[in-house]
Formats: structure tokens, sequence, C-alpha cells
């Protein structure tokens, strides 16, 4: 009985241990779709998320800052509307990394775990007809620096913009740049995190890093006059002093005749109907501004502007008779750092006479962290960083019909490494929004049954999506996966998988030339194990790992019984303490210098979490991220082995 008890206990065990989140299974994928563009070396975060380690180091406070929604950045409130390429977890993205956590962070095989996607340093659009540099800027501030550079496009005729793309020069450094479009010879600010100092600049686009190029939709372009200026106002983030930047901000152009894109501060300072813009020192001052349309119109999308004083920004248009509202974007916590235009997935089409709004707060109380006075003083409008500003662009057209079928955007993003091994796979993303149907195809060969805006791509070729709204109809550009050949992993049957007392049974992996193996007991990798076939002695989950030199394979675990270390209590003389424990807890005895690593268990067998033991004979292990509970502490040798396991209680 005690005997069916126990293997009951490691299946059930088992099963638990393959639905944990691992890194190498899911968590990797997880963090290179959300969090990489940012946090890598030489990006734009002040730390990497780049490997196990990093990752597992500070899981506590990645799963707060996810859990709390304020990372990856994304200021506008998720159910309010939906935008194109925001940067917003999935709910089951986000229990997966919380059971992880819970779990004990298991790294599961590092070998199988997907590489860290490869992140364009050059320009996305091909060729860009337009291409300018601000000359090499040299950041002399240790806090944040705004600047505003004047670059000269030198067209003598009008043009169309038809894409538009910065490309960071430095981006550990450059935090965010908004892109205008001036065609006066106003004189221009060059510090200062207010406006251009031109109050004739149109804002054309922001970027922030791991931004994609605009495109705009077919047909349609933005028109650059002779001779304009763009003006980049850049912020360089904080710990950027000494460091060098020579931004780029590429077009795409087309000299045909195209249907004009218009970018306007539609909402602007004459139209506040609680103005003007005044906010005395220590309030909290709430404003609207509202303007009725003279045409109907099909608007692209929305970008409010606020400065540091700004808390929160909604936007949305009241039809006229039936009065139905259509959202824009709601701020709930404006972030200067953090501001965007907020793209539509559909275009949004406005009768005549609808009623554009927003609404915007102010804090000038010294409770507002970002307050750049101190003691705070009365703020009026201005082009200064102390100064206010209350603006939502748009980016819009006259209306003609079938605007309602505009295909917003036609590219395929890809959520982690377009180059891996086999057995992985990577999420391709297309546009998501209301009404479009998708086909996705492989070399040119539809996939049957991949008709949704994303799919899992596991094969090697060229991938492209077909996408539908109406009448419209676009086929991506192909993005590349080149999937490398695993090797075959596997167990063969043995003789039996219940060990004779005292004995051993001989493992055999599936036979392959050219490859190494190594033998895990456990999920732990056991010493000298290396060739295709392995004597096993001990008792649990054994599997092989095989390697052709460029990609490694896990096969699925073999259970052995019968032989001496089951889930019973192995009490070799040795000694923990406290027990029960609360934080920490102590090991102590000769066992350490024979054991390499210490394990957590629950008491079915399911392993919460591993380390290593450094030899010496009396150091402590930590209990954080561990609750309450009965638990096994295992001590594991050199080939694997369970050298010692005892219960142990955690109550706090
Ligand atoms: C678009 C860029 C970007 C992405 C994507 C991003 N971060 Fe960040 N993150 C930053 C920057 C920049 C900072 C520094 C503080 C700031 O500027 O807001 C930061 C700071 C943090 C901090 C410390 C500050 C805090 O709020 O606790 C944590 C934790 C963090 N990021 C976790 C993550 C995780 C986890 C992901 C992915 C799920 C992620 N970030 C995705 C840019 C990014």
């Amino acid at each position: 009985m005690k005997r069916i008890l126990f293997i009951f206990s490691i299946i059930y065990g088992l099963s638990a241990l393959s639905q944990t989140p691992t890194w190498s299974n899911d968590v990797a994928k997880l963090i290179y779709g959300n969090c990489t563009s940012c946090h890598r070396t030489g990006g734009i975060a002040p730390f990497a998320l780049e490997t196990y380690e990093e990752v597992s180091n500070m899981a506590g406070w990645l799963q707060q800052a996810m859990e709390d929604k304020r990372m990856p950045p994304w200021t506008p409130d998720e159910d309010y509307k939906h935008f194109v390429h925001e940067r917003v977890m999935a709910p089951t993205e986000i229990t997966t990394f919380q059971q992880w956590v819970a779990a004990g962070m298991p790294s599961g095989n590092l070998n199988i775990a997907p590489p860290l996607p490869v992140y364009e340093s050059g320009s996305q659009l091909g060729s860009p007809e337009i291409s300018l540099s601000i000359p090499t800027y040299t950041v002399a501030s240790a806090s944040d620096v705004y600047r505003n550079f004047e670059l000269f496009v030198g067209n003598s005729t009008a043009t169309n913009a038809t894409a538009i793309e910065v490309v960071p020069g430095n981006s550990s450094i450059v935090h965010h740049v908004l892109v205008f479009q001036d065609s006066t010879s106003n004189p221009i600010n060059t510090g200062g995190a207010g406006g251009t100092g031109s109050d004739a600049s149109q804002l054309l686009y922001s970027y922030v890093p791991g931004s994609s190029p605009y495109f705009t939709p077919v047909g349609t372009g933005f028109r650059l006059a002779p001779n304009t200026r763009i003006i980049l106002q850049i912020h360089y983030a904080p710990g950027s002093n000494g460091l060098s930047d020579a931004t780029t901000v590429n077009f795409k152009t087309d000299n045909s005749p195209l249907r004009k894109i218009y970018v306007n501060p539609i909402l602007n300072h004459s139209n506040m109907t609680n103005g003007p813009l005044i906010i005395p020192a220590n309030q909290v001052k709430t404003f609207n501004s509202e303007y009725t349309t003279p045409i109907k119109s099909t608007v692209l999308y929305a970008f409010p502007h606020m400065h540091l004083l700004g808390k929160s920004v909604k936007v949305w248009s009241n039809a006229p008779t039936t009065n139905d509202t259509t959202r824009f974007v709601w701020v709930p916590q404006w972030d200067f750092h953090w501001q965007d235009n907020f793209i539509f997935p559909n275009s949004v089409i406005l009768p005549l006479g609808s009623t554009i709004q927003a609404q915007a707060v102010y804090d000038n109380t010294t409770t507002n962290p970002n307050n750049p006075s101190s003691p705070p003083v009365l703020v009026t409008a201005g082009e200064s960083t102390t100064d206010e500003m209350f603006l939502v662009f748009f980016a819009y057209m006259p209306f003609s019909p079938g605007d309602q079928y505009l295909i917003i955007d036609k590219r395929i993003s890809p959520k982690g490494a377009t180059t891996f091994c086999q057995g992985n796979t990577v999420r391709l993303e297309a546009i998501n929004g209301d009404g479009y149907t998708y086909q996705w195809y492989l070399n040119g060969a539809a996939l049957p049954g991949e008709t949704n805006y994303f799919m899992e791509a596991g094969t090697s070729g060229d991938y492209t999506v077909s996408i539908t709204l109406g009448p419209n109809n676009v086929v991506s550009d192909p993005v590349s996966l080149v999937v490398n050949d695993s090797p075959v992993a596997q167990i063969q049957t043995p003789s039996s998988t219940d060990i004779p007392v005292g004995g051993s049974v001989m493992l055999s992996a599936a036979a392959g030339t050219g490859v190494q193996y190594q033998w895990y007991l456990n999920g732990n990798a056991i010493a000298g194990a290396n060739n295709a076939t392995f004597d096993a002695p001990y008792n649990g989950a054994y599997t092989v790992e095989v390697f052709n030199g460029t990609c490694y394979a896990l096969s699925d675990p073999l259970l052995m019984t019968g032989g001496v270390t089951g889930l019973e209590e192995l009490n070799t003389s040795f000694e923990i303490s406290p027990n029960p424990a609360q934080y920490f807890l102590q090991l102590r005895g000769v066992l350490l210098g024979k054991a390499l690593l210490y394990a957590i268990r629950e008491l079915n067998g399911k392993e919460l979490h591993k380390g290593s033991i450094n030899g010496m004979n009396d150091q402590s292990i930590s209990l954080d991220h561990i609750a309450n509970g009965t638990y096994l502490l295992d001590l594991i040798g050199q080939q694997g082995e369970v050298l010692y396991r005892k219960r142990f209680v955690i109550a706090r």
C-alpha cells in the first residue's frame, strides 16, 4: 500500500511539474515578447532582462510591475479603447508569470530556451528617400534633458511622406522623440520640455523605444511643404551625462498625387470652454475644450499633449443628433515621458457637426512629483518646461466613401527571435481591429486554419498575411523564419522501469550521429553521464538531452522506481534549523562538502526551488517566495542522487 501511494505521488508530482511554467518553456518567451525591446544591453531601461538569472533575481519586483500595469509602459486605459501596437501584456501572460514565481521560478532546461530576439539598429524602411540626422550631441547633465533640433529637408517642391521612422543614435539614452513639421521660420527653443517654441509646429509622430515606424494608409500621405523644417524634440533619460547621440529621422516619400492627411491640434487653447489655461499654485484644476466639426471626416489617430503638471486626459466625440459617444483615448495617469500618437485600429468616421471634446486635469501641488517648480508657482500657457499646454493633435482627412474600410497597418510583428531551434515557435501578429479577416501563408501557400490576427510559427520560410476589410485587401511584406534542425531526443523503453534492490537498469537514448548526450535525474544533470546509454541506479525521472552542434533537444521524462531514494526522509546525520522555519533555513554538517545542490520540494515531489551549495560547513538558504506549509529539503550529490531528505515546516 505504501508503495502504491508512493508511486501515485511521484506521478502526480510529475504531471504537476509539466504544468508548472519554466523559464525555458514559457517565461523567456513572455519576457522577450514584452520587455527586452527596452530591457536589454544597450537599451533604454536601466537594467537588462535577458537571462534567467537577471529575471529570476528580481522576479517579485517584475511581477508587481506587471500586476500594477506600470510595465510595459502604456498609459491609455485598455478598457476605454484599443490601439495599434499597444504595449499591453495578455492577462494569461501575467498569470503565467505569477505561477512561475509561486513555483519558485524553475529554470527548466536552459539549453532549450528560446534565443534573445535580434534588435534592429538601422532603418526598417528599406531605403528612405529623406534621412536627416542631428549633429552629434553630448549630454551635459545628470538629470532629464529635453532638446529641440531643427533639420532642413531641402526640398524645393512639396512632397508626400508615406512613412516616418526615428532611429535613435544611442538607444541607451534616447527616451522619447517627438517629430514636428514646421514650414515657418519662427525661432525655436533649443532646450526645455515645452513645445518647439514655434506655435506653427505640427506634431507628426512620436517615438519611444520599441516603437514601430508609422506607415500612412495606402493612397494617403502627410504633405511636406517646400523647404520645410523637421523639428525633433528629444528627451534624454537621467544618467546620460557625458554620452553622445546622433538620432536620425527617416521618411519614405511619394510624389504622386495622394490624399493628404492633416495633422493639427484641433483641440487647443482657443477652444477651451473654461479657459484660459491658468493653474494657480497648490491647486488641482480641470479644463475642458470642444470643437464642432465643419465637415464629415475620417480620423486616424489622436495625440494629447500636456507638460509636467498633466495628471489625466480624456478625449471623445459626440455625434450631432444622437449624441452617441465615440471614444478616442483616456490616459488616467498622464506621464510626460510616455506620450504617444495613439493609432486607431479602424479609422473613425465623424459625421459633420460632431463635437470633439477633451477634459484634462492638472496637478500644481507639491504631491505631483513632476512639478517643475518647488514650491509650486502660478502656471499659464506657454512653450517652456515651466509652462503648460492643453493640445490634442488629430491626424484626419475629409471623408471619402469607403474610408471605414481603410486597412490601417499591414505589417507583421514577430514577438521574439526569428531564428531559433526546432521545437520552439514565435508568435507573429498582424493588426487587430473590427471586421478584419486574415489568411496566413507560408512560402505562398495558404496555411489551413491560420485565420486569426496572429499565429504561432515554428517552421522555416517566408510568412505573409493577407488582410481583408470590406472591399479592401492587402498582403503584408514577408517575415522570414530560420528554424534550425534539432536532434531526436528519446529514451527507448527499458527492460524494466523497476530497479532491482541494490542494482541498476540500463537506459538508452535513440541513436543519432555526431551528437552529444547528457542524462538528467529529476532535472539535475548527472555528472559524467554523457553516453548514449546510462546505467540507472536511482529512483526518479530521467531525461536525456541531445545536442547536434546547433540545437539541443530534451526527451520526455521516464520514471524509474524501486531503488533506494524515494520521497521518504533520508535521515543521514545532518542538521537543519530552525524547524519550523520562517524566512531562512540553516544547514550544518559534513554532507555539505559532498552535495552540489539543494532542492525544496512539495510533499508530492514537485520541485519548488533549487540552488547550489557552496561547500561551507554552515550556510543558510532563503525561503522567500515559498508559502507556509510542509516541504522536503533535498541535498543532491554529484550523480543527481539525493543524499539527504528531510521534512520541514514553514510557519510565519
Ligand atoms: C518601451 C520600453 C520598456 C518596455 C517594453 C518595458 N520597460 Fe520596464 N522600464 C523602462 C524604463 C525606461 C524604465 C525606467 C523608469 C522609467 O523611465 O519609467 C523601466 C523600469 C522598469 C522597472 C522599475 C520601475 C518600476 O516601475 O518598478 C521595472 C520593475 C520594469 N521596468 C519591468 C519591466 C517588465 C517586467 C517589462 C516587460 C513585461 C518591462 N519593464 C517592459 C522601459 C520599458
